[in-house]
């Protein structure tokens, strides 16, 4: 059988993912806007008719892109619409990773950008974040491995999951600049960058044409169960992923959905203070169990177990219907990472810690 296969599938198994476990009452393993959907995504579904579901959907999602473009000053063609930010991010190896060329990530990050470099017969050298630095990035020492690799595509994450640092605009123009001079693909996701008390605006930053911005509005507006992300780049870039994009990608659900979230931008501020809010609480409370959670931008706490392993914690947690992010498989075997909820939910995890920790 294996002569069926590519020899990349060597390399591949499948992401390890939050969600589907049936035992689990608060999910802390995903970090989605703790406000929950706006409740214009239910209305915006009663809306679909007959017609609506018997028809293919726009396989370009025109209205979505106009939608978003006039939103954030861009033009229609320097948008492009994913099954969720995930999908985008796969499509972007397929332009431009040939057997053989490099990709620098970050690590530990988000799983699926070296998955999708590899599945592509790329490969993939890690920026290692340090621990004892907090997991911060040296700036110097990464556009040096940028310069001296000269990579074809760069990946960051920011906020990085599951650090939750979040550089700002002059640092991501520094990095910007160096892919420019090794003539490197930059991709931003900034899928969790709308819950971040630091957000900065991005947008104009892709008329350097080297580099395509992610987002998810799954996150944002916390509805992973319809999955609608978007990217933003040059014209030249849209053209190129058009291409290789699979038609109708992105469902006439989703697309309904998306036209409604563009209206609700005023619906994130009410998202980041109730995060800053309950990160602090949150923050507090496990130094108070003497846990060391690592300072957040973002709407997760990454939490070091200081040696003890994530996966007998959750093991504890599960049995109260609680669950966290193990992070084995960022490689971080000792560490959890904390969805920030509402107060009610971080009350009940308390609680559930405080039981777990004195079994443990
Ligand atoms: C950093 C990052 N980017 C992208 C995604 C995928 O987002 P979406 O649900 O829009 O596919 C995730 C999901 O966990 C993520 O953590």
């Amino acid at each position: 059988m294996g002569a069926i296969f590519r020899d990349v599938l060597k390399k591949l198994e499948a992401c390890h993912h939050g969600g589907g476990l049936d035992d689990v009452r608060l999910d802390f393993s995903t970090s989605l806007n703790p406000l929950g959907p706006p409740p214009s995504i239910l209305e915006s579904l009663r809306s679909l008719n007959n017609f609506d579901l018997s028809s293919y959907p726009d396989t370009d999602s025109s209205t979505v892109c106009e939608e978003i473009a006039e939103h954030l000053n861009l033009s229609n063609d320097e948008i492009l619409l994913g099954n969720g930010a995930s999908e985008l991010l796969f499509m972007i190896p397929l332009i431009s990773i040939e057997a053989g060329d490099i990709a620098i990530i970050p690590s530990p990050t988000y799983g699926e950008y070296s998955h999708s470099v590899l599945m592509m017969g790329g490969e993939v050298c890690r920026h290692e974040l340090k621990r004892e630095n907090n997991f911060r990035m040296d700036l110097d020492s990464f556009k040096h491995d940028i310069e001296t690799i000269k990579p074809k595509l760069v990946f960051l994450c920011n906020p990085n999951n599951p650090t939750g640092e979040y550089l700002g605009r002059e640092e991501v123009l520094d990095i910007l600049e160096t892919c420019r001079t090794t003539d490197t693909l930059l991709v931003i996701d900034e899928a969790y960058a709308d819950l971040s008390a630091k957000k900065w605006c991005s947008d104009d930053l892709i008329e350097n044409g080297n580099l395509i911005i992610v987002r998810s509005l799954t996150k944002s507006f916390s509805c992973a169960g319809i999955r609608i992300g978007y990217l933003i780049a040059t014209r030249e870039i849209v053209l190129a992923l058009k291409a290789v994009k699979i038609p109708w990608n992105v469902n006439i659900l989703a697309q309904k959905v998306a036209i409604t979230l563009t209206k609700e931008i005023d619906y994130l501020r009410g998202g980041v203070e109730l995060v800053e809010r309950e990160k602090a609480y949150l923050a507090d409370e496990l130094k108070r169990l003497s846990l060391n959670p690592i300072a957040s931008d973002a709407n997760y706490i990454l939490v070091d177990l200081e040696g003890r392993s994530a996966a007998s914690l959750n093991e504890k947690l599960l049995a109260k219907g609680i669950y966290l992010r193990d992070c084995t498989s960022f490689g971080l075997p000792a560490f959890v990472r904390i969805g920030i909820r509402n107060h009610e939910d971080n009350l009940r995890l308390v609680e559930a810690l405080d039981e777990s920790l004195k079994e443990w």
